[in-house]
């Protein structure tokens, strides 16, 4: 199927049908964000990094077309977790299983001839990008790294860009993977660069939906690339005493943690052993 309407309702209605089937991982009210964002700003080249299964992705370019823009999207996901990145795409197969289903869904949505999907890291699309590709509206929604993207493709922003960052509330997140407790700081991290960010007048902030702020980007030609990696690495120093909201997952994570059989196991044979070691004192003494 390919979009033959133009319509802010019809495509608001598919986009919402869409959501159903594509494993969506935000909420609605930033599906519609996207959209809108979409729609306002007109003919426009679309970067965003963090595909999933590409509902952010359809979002925008069913906004693009409700307002009837000329829209091109290039989306990038590795589409699999590798040692540095955990990916919630890893249960779903490998990176061929994934870009299948991506297709898919785009094709589904009738929006496949407006994306160009790149199967990779951002550093490796960064790599292959002609010098006059011009991006009007930045999508981060990947690892949290946003530094490394705003470095990696800042040289390319058309003044005035939108900038939109996914996953900002300042909340810790923690999950029990393999017997092992994973921190995950992507929420904090984004929060606190993008608060230095917007104080030294890099980014503009506009608005938020839940966890996902939009943000202008006044004069990027005039980025000093030195000053924003500064910012990164005084955030980063942040992180090492940090006092933050804890988030409704990590709650529950803790809870998982203490009722967890292999956490308490370690906790309950050093107790005997301990146990047992002062009770030998004590016959010893005897
Ligand atoms: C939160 S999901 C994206 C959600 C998506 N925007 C949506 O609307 O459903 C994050 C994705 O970023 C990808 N990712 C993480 N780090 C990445 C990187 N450095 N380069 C490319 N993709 C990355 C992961 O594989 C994962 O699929």
């Amino acid at each position: 199927m390919e979009l033959n309407k133009n319509d802010d309702t019809d495509l608001r209605a598919l986009l919402h049908a869409t959501l159903v089937d594509v494993d969506a991982l935000m909420s609605r009210a930033v599906y519609d964000a996207l959209f809108d964002a979409a729609a306002a700003q007109g003919p426009a080249q679309v970067l965003e990094i963090g595909t999933a299964h590409g509902a952010g992705t359809i979002a925008l370019a069913l906004g693009g077309a409700s307002r009837g823009h000329d829209i091109r999207i290039a989306t990038v996901d590795t589409l699999q977790a590798l040692p540095d990145i955990p990916s919630s795409r890893a249960r779903f197969g490998g990176p061929a299983e994934n870009e299948a289903i991506v297709r898919g869904n785009f094709r589904r949505a009738g929006v496949g001839d407006r994306i160009d999907l790149h199967v990779g890291r951002s550093e490796d699309f960064a790599r292959k990008l002609p010098d006059e590709f011009s991006i009007d509206m930045l999508v981060l929604d990947a690892d949290g790294r946003i530094d490394r993207d705003l470095a990696l493709f800042g040289p390319y922003l058309a003044p005035g860009a939108t900038v939109i960052v996914d996953d900002i509330d300042g909340k810790v997140g923690a999950a029990l993977r393999g017997g092992r407790l994973a921190i995950d700081l992507k929420h904090v991290i984004s929060e606190k660069l993008t608060a230095r960010l917007v104080e030294e007048g890099y980014l503009k902030f506009e608005k938020r939906t839940i966890d996902t702020s939009f943000f202008r980007a006044p004069d990027p030609q005039n980025w000093d690339y030195a000053r924003l990696s500064e910012i990164a690495i005084a955030s980063y120093r942040e992180l090492i005493f940090l006092e933050t909201a804890i988030s409704p997952v990590m709650a529950s994570s803790i809870a998982s943690l203490l009722s967890s059989k292999s956490f308490l196991r370690p906790l309950y044979g050093g107790a005997r052993a301990i146990y047992r070691r002062l009770s030998n004192r004590g016959n010893k003494q005897d």
